[in-house]
């Protein structure tokens, strides 16, 4: 029997996987499953950046690339930072690694000593927690609250900040909560951050093109002088440009922290993919890439109005209008203690897993992102199918007793 390291038992299971495992099974014996689980745009990638990635093979790009990537790869993302977030990073301030989750990872790895605390707004994003305690950090979160939009306050955070605070993680607009702060409220955040030099804030700002409503979106570190030493800004292609499965992320930070990534990364994965660099670099440089994203901004803008006013509408369920990203992440507590078939719905989980057994409506449980009051439901989907689940999931809160 092999003895598995200490660190593996740091980390939890995700709890949510019990249920996406049954709607698979659900949908394999046939059942017609409306999912509103998915974390990704059901567009596919742009052809333009499908072409450069083939044509890319075609060249015979099959090789080892120098580590993180090619300078051109570097180039783009930086003239991207400094053209569309005024932030003026150079390609030296600039790594790439296998999507936003791995960037992550390896910045917690770079600059979490054990026993550092990470700051964590929630709700939040499922891997903020296990990768801060993978690098030997202490998770601490900040409530933001339903009332306030789920977002949380300046002085929430200088509550939170002690002597052993390393990193506090921003993530705007948010997955699961929608909620995105506006440039005055990050502004007030800066106010205190800026008050503690030694704090790192990691910015995931993967989700800024997908605003709504007039959101104005604004990067972190633009927010006072200093906070371009004391920032990590994470980016990636996977939402933005509908390529999840490409594993492009990148990260624009001080030298000495994207020198230790790299130095990392060396001895990691050594580089993203060879082929899909210049296609990355592409969609960031060429027009077609900007215009297309506006396109599915567009689509997500229409479905989120739509989920949200039909959530909104049902009796007693809670739901903050999504600003952000492509989540709606109601509040289904009022129904906690009623009872179908004989059990009862304690918490997200048992709420998301009736209402995938009975009405076959597979929703992601707010557990794991620090809400066990609420779900997370994607409209990375089509009209059709929201009214259709969402029918299904009125008819399931008539049934409970
Ligand atoms: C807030 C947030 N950050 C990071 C990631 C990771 O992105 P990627 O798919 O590029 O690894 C996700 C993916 O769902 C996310 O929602």
């Amino acid at each position: 029997m092999i003895e598995l390291a200490q660190r593996i038992s740091l980390i939890s299971e995700s709890i949510t996987l019990a249920v996406s495992a049954k709607a698979n099974a659900l949908k394999k014996q046939g059942v017609d499953v409306v999912g509103f689980g998915a974390g990704e745009p059901d567009f596919d990638t742009p052809a333009f950046i499908k072409d450069a990635a083939k044509q890319a093979l075609d060249k015979g790009l099959t090789k080892y690339t120098p580590s993180p990537c090619y300078p051109e790869l570097k180039a783009a993302i930086a003239q991207k930072f400094n053209r569309e977030n005024n932030l003026p990073y150079k390609p030296e301030n600039i790594t790439t690694g296998a999507g936003g989750k791995h960037c992550l990872y390896m910045a917690f790895m770079a600059v979490i000593n054990p026993g550092d605390e990470v700051l964590i707004p929630a709700p939040y994003w499922v891997s903020y927690p296990e990768q801060a305690r993978l690098a030997g950090g202490v998770p601490k979160y900040i409530r933001g609250e339903q009332s306030n939009g789920f977002k949380i306050t300046p002085q929430q955070l200088e509550a939170a900040i002690t002597p052993k605070t390393r990193v506090l993680i921003l993530n705007s607009p948010s997955n699961p909560g929608g909620h995105g702060y506006a440039p005055a409220e990050l502004k007030a955040l800066a106010d205190v951050v800026v008050k503690h030099p030694n704090l790192i804030v990691f910015s995931d700002e993967i989700y800024e093109k997908l605003v709504y409503d007039d959101f104005q979106f604004v990067s972190f570190a633009t927010l006072a002088p200093q906070l371009i030493e004391q920032t990590l800004t994470f980016n990636c292609h996977s939402k933005s440009f509908a390529m999840t499965g490409w594993r492009v992320g990148y990260i624009g930070g001080p030298k000495p922290v994207i020198d230790a990534i790299n130095k990392l990364q060396s001895q990691m994965t050594s580089h993203i993919t060879s082929f899909t660099q210049p296609a990355a670099a592409l969609a960031l440089t060429d027009p077609r890439g900007a215009e297309i994203i506006e396109q599915m901004r567009q689509q997500f803008e229409k479905r989120g109005q739509h989920m949200h006013q039909r959530l909104a509408s049902l009796p007693q369920i809670v739901c903050v209008k999504p600003q952000g990203a492509f989540y709606c992440f109601p509040d289904v507590s009022a129904y906690y203690g009623r009872q179908i078939n004989g059990k009862t719905i304690t918490e997200a989980v048992s709420f998301s897993a009736a209402l995938l057994e009975h009405n076959h409506v597979a929703v992601v449980p707010g557990n794991d992102s620090g809400f066990d009051t609420h779900v997370r439901l994607s409209f990375a989907t089509s009209m059709e199918q929201i009214d259709k689940g969402i029918d299904r999931i009125a008819q399931f809160l008539q049934t409970l007793k």
